[in-house]
């Protein structure tokens, strides 16, 4: 992709030099104005990330309850992997991983619609063209995990990157210490053999679920996310990082009992 824009410019250049040796001014000058106009315009997208980065790491800095600026930054770097083998646009991908979380149902009393109008708000500030801001804006009001039974499909290859992106966080080694920190920050038990997990068949359901345990979320959410990726890339991910998950709770379950 960069590639393409370096041999872009070069050729361009070029051209531009040729009509300027033969004094061709009308084809110079409108040539000259699209070269500008994409430099303005990649000027500009490097502006709305790097101002984006900024919001985000100002609004999640210190957040203890494991949704904090690094499970952003690690959802952005995954994503970006993961728009690479899989031909995403690296651009709406990117703001959309920065935004995803920007403002989760789960920690404004289910209100599904406070995300995409945070990340739409912001968005528009900073003059980013319509179809992006639509774009975005529907992958961050669709990504998040709402129960066993229902389902969350992604419309576009940005937002299936983004959504497997996030869900790998939630797996494998990171995955077993946010739950357990979230867990922490919500006062749930560790683990209570009397309570059996639940799967949840509507996102209230799953949303209103009180005090079940962090063990129970592992039945009850992580193992269940290895058959919920998207992209084929993220899916053989998703299977080292189950593995690691299974292996974890059957040492945990000998040692509750005693038996290693
Ligand atoms: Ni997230």
């Amino acid at each position: 992709m960069m590639g393409d824009i370096v041999y872009f410019d070069t050729t361009i250049v070029y051209i531009l030099l040729y009509h300027e040796s033969t004094r061709n001014f009308q084809t110079y000058n409108v040539l000259h104005q699209i070269f500008i106009n994409k430099q303005i315009g990649t000027q500009h997208m490097k502006a709305v990330l790097e101002q984006t980065r900024k919001y985000v790491r100002g609004k999640f800095e210190g957040e203890g309850s494991g949704h904090d600026w690094w499970h952003i930054q690690r959802v952005v770097n995954l994503a970006l992997v993961l728009a690479e083998k899989e031909h995403a646009d690296q651009y709406i991908v990117e703001l959309a991983a920065l935004l995803h979380d920007i403002a989760d149902y789960k920690f404004h009393g289910g209100d599904t619609e406070i995300g995409p109008k945070t990340a739409r708000a912001w968005l528009e500030s900073l003059s980013v063209q319509a179809p992006i801001v639509d774009h975005v804006c529907d992958i961050v009001a669709h990504v998040s995990y709402k129960g066993a039974g229902v389902p969350t499909p992604m419309k576009t290859v940005e937002g299936m990157v983004v959504q497997d992106a996030d869900r790998l966080d939630a797996m494998g080694a990171i995955g077993i210490g946010r739950t357990f920190a979230y867990g922490g920050s919500k006062g749930t038990v560790m683990h209570n053999p009397d309570v059996a997990p639940q799967l949840h068949s509507t996102a209230d359901a799953y949303l209103n679920k009180g005090n079940s345990s962090v063990i129970n979320h592992f039945h009850e959410k992580l193992l269940l996310l290895k058959d919920r990726m998207n992209t084929e890339t993220a899916k053989k991910m998703a299977e080292e990082r189950h593995q690691f998950m299974e292996q974890y709770l059957e040492q945990f379950h000998h040692e509750w009992k005693g038996l290693r």
